[in-house]
């Protein structure tokens, strides 16, 4: 995959996009990451990109020409089919849904706002408008590397375990199962018998009730879109009935 993303201020992405997983990734080949300055595509003497808001009002909107002008210059440069995205508080939510969807894109482009926010034209370059949650930041650099992350973790070939990616929270519809990792016992905490049991049917089962135990409790709501059978389903009712009990006392 390549992805390619144009802001005002790419040296933010350095570390992020050049450390651990997401380098290993991209020097193993698997993405590829551009990072453009917006300001190339600007014109005169402070390449400026942004200009005060018809109609009044407080702060500076980010103008049209660079980013038309920096999008069809960068499609320009790769062949491969590309889908926009414009990082925006206002756009769908970003889920595992949406990052198993982008996932499977062989190029991303990501443009980055900042100050009031886009002149609405550039809207018309992007084909999805993605916020990372409903809180406004100063710029989309962090959502940018937000997205960014998320994708690539899911490229084939860069988490070590393929498990890791289909186990997780969301992925399977629930949040995950507790972890634990030696010592067995540490100040009167002790890790349940089952997982140093070495039966792994049985381990996969204690996994799946703690999964749905937990997600009662932190995330009900994701009952609703959850792929349970029967039992498990009448298992998180009762859970369910239980902590309405428990918080009724
Ligand atoms: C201060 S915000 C602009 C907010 C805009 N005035 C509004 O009310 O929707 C500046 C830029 O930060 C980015 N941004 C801020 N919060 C974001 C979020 N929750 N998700 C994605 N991008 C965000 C976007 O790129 C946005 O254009």
């Amino acid at each position: 995959m390549r992805i390619d993303i144009i802001s005002i201020f790419p040296e933010l992405f350095g570390p992020t996009l050049s450390g651990s997983m997401l380098g290993i990734a991209e020097r193993k080949g698997i993405v590829e990451f551009h990072v453009h300055d917006l300001r190339d595509w600007a014109e005169g003497k402070h390449r400026t990109t942004d200009d005060y808001s018809f109609g009044g009002g407080p702060g500076m909107v980010m103008k049209p020409e660079p980013f038309f002008r920096a999008h069809a210059e960068i499609l320009a440069q790769d062949l491969r089919p590309a889908t926009t995205i414009l990082m925006c508080p206002q756009g769908e939510l970003l889920k595992q849904p949406l990052v198993e969807e982008l996932a499977t894109c062989s190029r991303l482009v990501i443009f980055v706002g900042r100050y009031e926010g886009y002149d609405d034209r550039i809207r018309t370059l992007a084909d999805r408008e993605v916020s990372i949650g409903d809180y406004v930041l100063t710029g989309g650099e962090l959502p940018a590397m937000v997205l960014t992350d998320a994708v690539t973790r899911l490229l084939p070939g860069v988490l070590g375990h393929d498990a890791s990616a289909t186990e997780e929270s969301f992925s399977w519809g629930l949040l995950e199962y507790p972890h634990f990792t030696r010592p067995a016992s540490f100040e009167g905490l002790d890790v349940p018998d089952v997982l140093l049991s070495g039966d792994h049917a049985r381990i996969a089962a204690w996994r799946r009730t703690e999964a749905i135990r937990r997600t009662a409790m932190r995330r009900p709501d994701l009952f609703e879109t959850a792929d349970l059978n029967d039992e498990e389903r009448e298992f998180a009712r009762s859970l369910l009935e239980d902590l309405k009990r428990s918080d009724d006392r």
